[in-house]
């Protein structure tokens, strides 16, 4: 079953066409960093404009391989996310899946980001543990099936992804955070500043990472009080560790708690080579299998959306021409 899929949820414009949720035959991408970057932040209203300007052409070269006659279904991003750019990917896969009479298949965001792990191994079946580590989210959940989920912990207050962008702002290194903490980070001492690791009493799944973000900052105006220098590189690393010790330990606990020998990462911060690394490392000494989707697939992408889109379709989990876009939605 060869499914077209749209992914608009906030700043990369995605199509791409998957074969029986495994098989990626054709991937086409625009990212919005270059505009962005101008603002230090993704700006909604141009965000949903710039999905505008690329996605018919987009499409057209997605299919190029394929061809409309040989499609057979049509899936979308519908939530969470920015409303403007989600309403962009729903309504033109609507108006192609209405026109074609093909079925429409809606796919929520972050289950999206877990069956980007099936397109790099495609063995890997759920019942599972994942740590979805985004932009926007930051949970462990139990995946059940390919498409029922049950949610262990979350953060409290900023997602992860949030925290590297802060912090990337406030040392001056660009957008998006992520990406710049980590080159920072290659050159620093990750031993060098004590950062905080909040944990809850209450449920040892969930995460905070306000706290942290307050003790970088302050680190940072206490430095420039005195004018001395900043240790960039030494921050990033210190900082990374810190929210990696919270990652790891939270999630390899759920593990063990819940007894689950296989453990996915996935989301953009999942392209984190040290929190890839650590995790893995945990999972080795404990015993469980890891898995993290191949860093093509850790961003943004339709291939991730295709993939979950044919699970969802097996479940009969398919929309009619009133499909809607929202911007918060329950995993
Ligand atoms: O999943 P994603 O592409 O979009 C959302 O659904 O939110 O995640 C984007 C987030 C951003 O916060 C970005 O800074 C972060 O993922 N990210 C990284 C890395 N690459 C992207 N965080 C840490 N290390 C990276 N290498
Ligand atoms: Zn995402």
């Amino acid at each position: 079953m060869n499914i077209l899929a749209f992914e608009s949820s906030c700043d990369d414009t995605s199509v791409a066409v998957v074969k029986d949720g495994k098989e990626v035959l054709s991937l086409e991408t625009v990212s919005q960093t270059d505009i962005h970057t101008l603002y230090g932040g993704v700006v909604p209203e141009i965000a949903s404009r710039a999905h505008l300007e690329v996605i018919s052409e987009l499409t057209e070269k997605a299919l190029k391989p394929v061809g409309l006659r040989n499609t057979d279904a049509v899936a979308v991003t519908y939530a969470p996310g920015l409303i403007g750019s989600l309403l962009v990917g729903v309504s033109f896969a609507k108006s192609l899946a209405y026109a074609h009479k093909l079925p429409l298949i809606p796919v929520h965001h972050i289950k999206g980001h877990v069956a980007g792990t099936y397109l790099t191994y495609p063995e890997l079946k759920p019942p599972f543990i994942a740590l979805i580590a985004s932009g926007g989210h930051t949970h462990i959940v139990k995946a059940h099936t390919y498409t029922k989920y049950q949610i262990l912990g979350r953060t409290r207050d900023d997602a992860v992804g949030e925290s590297f962008d802060k912090i990337a702002r406030v040392l001056g290194l660009g957008y998006p955070g992520g990406p710049m903490i980590e080159s920072a980070a290659k050159t620093g001492d990750p031993n060098s500043i004590h950062f905080p690791r909040v944990r809850f009493e209450d449920n040892p799944y969930d995460f905070s990472f306000s706290g942290i973000k307050t003790a970088v900052i302050n680190y940072i105006h206490q430095k420039h009080q005195l004018s001395l220098d900043i240790p960039v590189s030494d921050i990033a690393a210190s900082f990374t560790d810190a929210v990696c010790d919270v990652l790891v330990n939270n999630t390899v606990k759920a593990c063990k708690d819940h007894n689950a020998k296989k453990l996915v990462l996935a989301g953009g911060v999942s392209a984190n080579k040290t929190l890839r690394k650590k995790l893995e490392e945990e999972c080795n000494k404990e015993k469980i299998n890891f898995f993290a989707p191949d860093f093509r697939y850790c961003g943004d992408n339709a291939a991730m959306i295709g993939a979950q889109a044919y699970y969802e379709y097996l479940q009969n989990n398919t929309a009619s021409a009133d499909l809607n876009a929202y911007a918060v939605m329950p995993i």
